[in-house]
């Protein structure tokens, strides 16, 4: 037996806590890690109502969970349940995955983060060789900044519809690598960035679409949309027509699953061609 296989739990139970949570692709890519490493773990997609999410966490704990992840609406109160939290919680002020000790303490952890930097650095993109312009100030954005700032971005533009919410960021992240610009902005853009990331909601399958003029881009910039549905956002399309180079946001999501499944399940995993294609439904 290897190290691994031993770190390894037989029979460990996992979740992802939502409400609605049908919806969520984890139990798709965590049932992929699981039978590509012959485990005999499950992952279940659990729907629990806001008011019964404290009662349901501790039951999971009783009854012997590893521990969950948890999506909306569950994030902060996932961060005012857990004994302990990370740095990247701490910092992003959000919990996405609870690990349960033997113990019976719960460990807080934001591996969002680590999904966001993981996609772009998959992808190619050298984050600490230039500005950034990231745009939103929501859960994401923050996750967004925070990776951004941890792995050496040198200069961070961040702008919102609702600038306050951009300045408040800014103010609790309290980095001056952070500079807030205007949102219209967007039609004239910094030209020595070396990333442009969205991070609302905007090109979403039944919502808005983001107004941006890409033009002023510098030819060698990336652009990134947290969204996945679709896989092309509108602006991912004008990006590619531009022939700039684009990153898709189902990266993040296989990322962020990674930290999770090895604290679950003991087994370190990567995101693959034949990952992505599972959950695409490609296969
Ligand atoms: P999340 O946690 O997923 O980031 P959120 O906290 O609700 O979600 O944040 C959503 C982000 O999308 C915000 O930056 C929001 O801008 P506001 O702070 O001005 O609300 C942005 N957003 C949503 N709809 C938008 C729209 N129609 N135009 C511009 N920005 C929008």
């Amino acid at each position: 037996m290897d190290e691994q296989r031993q770190a390894a739990v037989p029979g460990a139970i996992a979740a992802v806590l939502g409400w609605p949570v049908a919806h969520s692709l984890s139990p798709k890519l965590h049932g992929f890690w699981l039978r590509e490493q012959n485990l005999d773990g499950s992952y279940l997609g659990l729907p629990v109502a806001p008011d019964a999410f404290e009662a349901g966490v501790r039951g999971l704990v009783a009854t012997g969970f590893r521990g969950v992840n948890v999506t909306v609406p569950h994030k902060l109160a996932a961060l005012q349940i857990a004994d302990a939290v990370d740095a990247a919680a701490q910092a992003i002020g959000a919990v996405n995955t609870l690990v349960f000790g033997d113990d019976g303490r719960i460990l807080g952890r934001n591996t969002d983060a680590y999904g966001f930097l993981n996609n772009l650095t998959d992808a190619g993109v050298d984050v600490a060789a230039g500005p950034a312009m990231i745009i939103g100030a929501g859960g994401a954005a923050r996750a967004a900044v925070h990776a951004l700032l941890s792995a050496g971005c040198p200069r961070l533009y961040l702008t919102n519809r609702t600038p306050e919410k951009a300045v408040g960021l800014r103010e609790g992240m309290a980095d001056d690598r952070i500079h807030v610009l205007p949102f219209n902005t967007l039609n004239s853009l910094p030209d020595d960035i070396v990333l442009l990331g969205n991070t609302t909601s905007l090109g979403m399958a039944g919502k808005g679409t983001l107004d941006v003029t890409l033009t002023g881009l510098p030819s060698d910039a990336w652009v990134h949309d947290i969204v996945y549905v679709p896989l092309e956002t509108p602006l991912l399309r004008a990006a590619r027509r531009l022939g700039l180079r684009t990153v898709d946001g189902l990266g993040m999501l296989l990322h962020q699953a990674v930290p999770a499944f090895e604290a679950f399940f003991g087994r370190q995993v990567t995101v693959s061609d034949a990952l992505r294609n599972h959950v695409l439904g490609r296969e």
